[in-house]
């Protein structure tokens, strides 16, 4: 049988979205919630952390790496403390997976932060939240104080009332570095966010030189689905290295933008046929698989299965499945422009390869956006990002780099254009659908 795209939705983490006031407690349970955890508390934490290393799930954040293996990784207990961190600092251009699942079901995040953190023998969690979204701030203190109220938190919890677990919400104040792990750290300890030479890895010292497991909010929430289920339940999903269901989120030039929760291994066509096809009369130019740190895909990518493995093959990172889609009313060189614009503010400045290069980047993207380039301007570009490209501290140096290497080898002759033509001659559909 041919699989057409609407079968291939997989409503796990998103099934509640459209039920009345999904985020209560009440919704959450009377569907199954918490019933992962109370089967967890009666597990041995290390036949959790098991369970979850032989389901294959991998990091949801964007790097894949696999989630019971990273708890795995945590130290001997010596009787200090332990600590889950919550990575829901999500900023990635084009990413909105984790803040629409905050803000829907945030019972889902906090069961498996319970679970995870009975696995790895923590008593306090944190939830690093990404500043600007108050609203997601605001409900989750609701559901975690609705949590404790309910005993599901708090003291004496499990079978034997002898596992405590508390759970603190934190606001950063804005940064996209502090979405790095160890920034990440940093900002929650009180400092100003910038990365850590790894190793040391956090499972090892991480909050307050502790072991610190950092998982991204879609990763924990899938636990209390294969917990609840089973591993077997999980890899019957998606493909044999990348298992499960994933949220991927779909903006730009496609009929309906959204969310759209399906197994790994779906194909961009099959998602774009999800997202209702591209809006009427364009056709497609270029799309990003994992929002604007991935190199740019064209139509030759649209059938690569998007999986870790298939998508490293096809020369780029999975990354936070930030699907981008643009037609060809768009400039490829005014959306690296503002890309650019991004990384250079949001660079940290404590590497030069990426403070100094995103600089330079910056002024000779904003040159080719006016048609004013200088001659060596294509070549300078890729000099500065190959500078910049394996040299900088931490990924998001690389990040600035990528696309620019990327646009340049699909649409050289755009860039070039960009030494005579301003980019708003050239596309002016867009510009004036922009301003
Ligand atoms: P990474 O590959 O260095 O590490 C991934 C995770 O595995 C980390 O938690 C790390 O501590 C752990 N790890 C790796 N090797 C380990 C070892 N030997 N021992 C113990 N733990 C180990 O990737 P990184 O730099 O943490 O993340 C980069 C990714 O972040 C990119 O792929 C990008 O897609 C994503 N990203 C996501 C954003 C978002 O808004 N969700 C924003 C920016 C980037
Ligand atoms: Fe900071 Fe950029 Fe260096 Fe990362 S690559 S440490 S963001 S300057």
């Amino acid at each position: 049988m041919t699989i057409t795209a609407p079968d291939r939705l997989t409503p796990v983490l998103t099934d509640l979205w459209d039920a009345p006031e999904p985020w209560k407690l009440a919704t959450y349970r009377a569907h199954g919630g918490y019933e992962g955890l109370a089967k967890a508390l009666t597990m041995a934490p290390e036949d959790v952390v098991a369970e979850v290393k032989a389901s294959g799930l991998r990091g949801r954040g964007g790097a894949g790496f696999p989630t019971g293996l990273k708890w795995s990784f945590l130290p001997a207990p010596d009787g200090g403390p332990r600590y889950l961190v919550v990575n829901a600092d999500e900023s990635e251009p084009g990413t909105c997976k984790d803040v629409p699942l905050m803000l829907a079901n945030p019972h889902s995040l906090i069961e498996g932060m319970a679970i995870t953190s009975y696995a790895i023998g923590g008593n306090v969690a944190f939830i690093y939240l990404r500043g600007e979204v108050v609203h997601v701030y605001r409900r989750l203190l609701a559901a975690v104080r609705e949590a404790r109220e309910a005993g599901l938190i708090g003291t004496g919890l499990g079978p034997n009332g002898d596992y405590d677990l508390e759970i603190v919400v934190h606001a950063g104040a804005g940064a996209y570095i502090c979405g790095e792990e160890t920034a990440l750290l940093d900002s929650l300890e009180g400092r100003r966010g910038q990365p850590r030479l790894k190793p040391p890895f956090p499972a090892v010292a991480g909050l307050y030189a502790r072991p610190t497991v950092v998982n991204n909010v879609e990763s924990i929430a899938s636990v209390p689905g294969i917990i609840r289920h089973g591993k077997d339940w999980f890899t019957a999903m998606g493909t044999p290295k990348s298992t499960g269901h994933g949220i991927f989120s779909i903006s730009g030039h496609v009929k309906n933008p959204g969310q759209f929760e399906v197994p790994f291994g779906i194909t961009m066509r099959e998602l774009i046929e999800l997202a209702g096809g591209m809006r009427d009369g364009h056709r497609l130019k270029f799309w990003t698989p994992g929002g604007s740190s991935t190199p740019i895909f064209t139509e030759a990518e649209l059938d690569v299965p998007l999986d870790y493995d298939s998508v490293g093959a096809a020369g780029s990172m999975l990354g936070t499945r930030a699907l981008m889609v643009f037609d060809e009313t768009t400039s490829v060189v005014r959306v690296i422009a503002r890309w650019t614009d991004f990384y250079q503010h949001e660079s940290c400045g404590k590497c030069t390869p990426c403070r100094e290069g995103t600089y330079w980047m910056k002024q000779v993207m904003h040159r080719l956006e006016a048609g004013t380039g200088l001659p060596s301007d294509v070549d300078l570009l890729l000099d500065v990002a190959g500078n910049i490209l394996g040299r900088s501290f931490c990924a998001l140096g690389d990040a600035a780099a990528t696309p620019i290497q990327s646009g340049i080898k699909h649409f050289r002759a755009e860039f070039e254009a960009g030494l005579h033509t301003p980019a708003w001659e050239l596309f002016p559909y867009e510009a004036s659908a922009l301003f």
